[in-house]
């Protein structure tokens, strides 16, 4: 059992990044290998919708994406954590999420050769924001549900904080705890 962690902020130490260390430290007591990939250390360029994975099954773009389709496909589970940037998701998560458009053919449907591997998939999801309101974050979940809903991937877990300053979530017990949980169920269900 694998469970791939997603870093979709830029700021390494920060509360996403808390909150998905202990998503992948739930994981791995329930068992399962960890690998976390922080995005802003890696070079991913925006989908040109070239059309030309719709054939393929692979991205002309040259970039640190191609590897990371490979750990994608090989995850059982993956888990994004991103904060809010001007109420959407960051730059970097938006531009990883847009290359999955490797995995489709020109239906919408999944590659065949991707199908087995990614249908049912487990996804989770951890979102910050500085906004008291933990809703702020809504359009991301938005964002994320649909695409599981309309690919038929497994929208897991969903868990929601609210923090400002770099490090303020680790005060946080309740939501630690929440965000634990979260990665023990990606393992066991
Ligand atoms: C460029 C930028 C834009 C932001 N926009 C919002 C926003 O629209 N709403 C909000 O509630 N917080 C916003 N924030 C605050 C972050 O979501 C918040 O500080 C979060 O805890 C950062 O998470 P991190 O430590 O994982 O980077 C913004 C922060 C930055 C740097």
């Amino acid at each position: 059992m694998k469970v791939l962690g997603i870093l979709g902020s830029p700021r390494v130490g920060g509360n996403s990044d808390i909150l998905l260390e202990q998503a992948l430290a739930g994981a791995k007591n329930a068992g399962a290998e960890v690998e976390k990939i922080v995005l802003s250390k890696k070079k991913i360029s925006g989908c040109l919708d070239c059309g030309k994975c719709n054939e393929t099954g692979i991205c002309v773009i040259k970039d640190d994406m191609l590897e990371i389709h490979q750990r994608i496909l090989d995850a059982d589970a993956i888990i994004h954590s991103v904060p809010v940037y001007f109420w959407a998701m960051t730059s970097q998560m938006k531009a990883y999420l847009d290359r999955w458009c490797a995995f489709f053919d020109a239906e919408w449907q999944w590659h065949k050769a991707y199908r087995p591997k990614m249908k049912g998939k487990r996804i989770g999801l951890i979102t910050l924001c500085g906004d008291p309101n933990v809703s702020t974050a809504d359009p991301i979940v938005h964002s994320f549900k649909s695409t599981c809903q309309f690919s038929g991937l497994k929208l897991f877990g969903v868990v929601q904080a609210s923090a400002s300053t770099k490090g303020e979530v680790s005060k946080n017990e309740e939501i630690k705890k929440k965000a634990y949980d979260m990665g023990r169920k990606s393992v066991t269900g």
